[in-house]
């Protein structure tokens, strides 16, 4: 990767009366920084950054959030357009590749992908192992890292080739174990992918399709598949992408890289909130109880929080929300659910936290995941599936991330630092001084 970072000055640090001058980077938008590679060599000292608030870990080329606007770009390009005009396999090649393909791009990388689609077919053995009972995305992420296993052939990080082919079987072979797995969890024969499919129309025919009777794919339900997956495909530097790039960082192998991500993805702080929304959704019932759930979120004394509300990033409404928003009525249209108590409740309680004094000055809008559990339930996926599709999208984005920390020559391994605050030098007590 070329570095596109342009010097723009010096800071100046004063401590106990003693300056030190810190290099200030531009990038292309965004807030510019402070190299503080060289502080500790200079002052000894750390700096201190719990949860990264203020830290750029890394120059990137992919993804760029502008959080108090609510825009998102991948490689430049605005979200909305990409969901309106793109397609999931397109928006891979341009996350991955950094343009969006020609035609002759289009078709080549579409095939390639196409033709990784099966599974070696030993990892239905190592299915088999499995607890029927065992969560999709406990399936996923020890499935993704057990390619590492089969794939010998592509584990040699330092090879470019390699690396490709690495891509686009974990693009290609996801939708696969995703679907594999949600069959697995409610005893049904799992359906081979059918390479005549798009990817949308690929997986959905793998999750509902069974061999007694014919599967109908519906283009305006393929097509809100896709747009799902273009939402969710990459964030910039977000817990799960630099779970990847840290896992990455040390020379782990792709498959093993994208498992930790799954992993991370996993909590309901980051993937797993669209579950936990829908959840929250129902447990709320009415739209009378709303005020209830509202005045609990705001109760300093209380853990619990609006799930799907708040961002680390977005201080305004998340641009993924309300592509989502338009979905979910596109899918409950043309799936005739006219009534659908979880949405209005959901619609309310939009309107009441988007008036409420407490949201407006924290700046807690919607996020990504207020709505996309609603859609994911009305396509019939149960709520255990929720984090595997964002897993699914988001497999693109970390190995676009990953495989640009590979290119990146300042690359190191990734090695944080610590305020210790624990007990100070001691001697070993022995039992009976205890
Ligand atoms: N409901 C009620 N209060 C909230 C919420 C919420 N959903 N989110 C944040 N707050 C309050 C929080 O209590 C804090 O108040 P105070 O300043 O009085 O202590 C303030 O807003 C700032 O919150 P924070 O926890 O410091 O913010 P953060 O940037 O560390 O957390 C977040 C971001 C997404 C983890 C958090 O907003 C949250 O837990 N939201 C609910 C879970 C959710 O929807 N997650 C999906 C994120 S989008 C998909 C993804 O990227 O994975």
């Amino acid at each position: 990767m070329e570095t596109n970072i342009t010097n723009k000055g010096t800071a100046t640090l004063t401590v106990d009366g003693k300056s030190y001058e810190l290099p200030i980077y531009g990038g292309t938008i965004g807030p510019d920084t402070i190299d503080v590679r060289a502080l500790y060599k200079q002052t000894g000292m750390f700096t201190f950054d719990p949860g990264y608030t203020s830290t750029a870990s890394t120059e990137s080329q992919i993804t760029f959030i502008d959080g108090d606007k609510g825009q998102l770009l991948y490689r430049g390009y605005p979200i909305e357009q990409l969901a309106e005009k793109s397609t999931f396999l397109e928006t891979a090649y341009l996350l991955i590749n950094g343009e969006l393909p020609t035609h002759e791009q289009s078709i080549e990388f579409t095939n390639t992908i196409t033709n990784h689609t099966m599974l070696h077919e030993q990892i239905e053995r190592f299915f088999q192992g499995f607890r029927r009972d065992a969560h999709p995305m406990a399936m996923l992420c020890g499935t993704v890292g057990a390619l590492s296993a089969f794939y010998h052939d592509s584990l040699n990080i330092e090879d470019n080739s390699q690396r490709d082919i690495s891509i686009h079987r974990l693009i290609a072979k996801m939708p696969t174990i995703a679907a594999r797995a949600y069959k697995y969890s409610i005893g049904q024969p799992h359906v081979f992918p059918d390479n005549s499919l798009s990817y949308s129309e690929n997986f959905l025919n793998m999750c509902f399709s069974v061999p007694a009777e014919k599967y109908e794919i519906n283009p305006i339900i393929a097509d809100a598949m896709d747009k799902i997956f273009i939402l969710h495909a990459d964030h910039e530097q977000n817990a799960s992408t630099s779970t990847v790039r840290l896992a990455g960082s040390s020379g782990a192998n792709p498959y093993a890289c994208i498992a930790s991500g799954v992993a991370c993805l996993w909590g309901p702080s980051h993937g797993g909130a669209n579950e936990a929304c829908l959840n929250m959704l129902k447990e709320i019932g009415t739209v009378d109880r709303i005020p209830e759930f509202v005045a609990r979120a705001k109760d300093r004394n209380d853990p619990f929080r609006l799930m799907g509300f708040g961002h680390r990033v977005y201080k305004n409404y998340d641009p993924r929300a309300k592509v989502m928003q338009e979905t979910t009525h596109a899918v409950l249209g043309e799936l005739g659910i006219k009534d659908s108590p979880v949405l209005d409740i959901a619609m309310e309680l939009e309107k009441i936290a988007l008036n409420d004094p407490y949201f407006i000055d924290k700046k807690l809008y919607p996020n990504v995941d207020f709505y996309s559990g609603i859609v994911l339930s009305a396509l019939g996926f149960p709520t255990s599936m929720f984090t595997v599709l964002f897993a699914m999208s988001r497999t693109v984005g970390w190995i676009s991330q990953w495989n640009e920390m590979l290119e990146d020559s300042s690359q190191r391994i990734g090695r944080p630092r610590q305020l210790y605050t624990g007990a100070g030098l001691r001697d070993y007590t022995p039992m009976d001084k205890r």
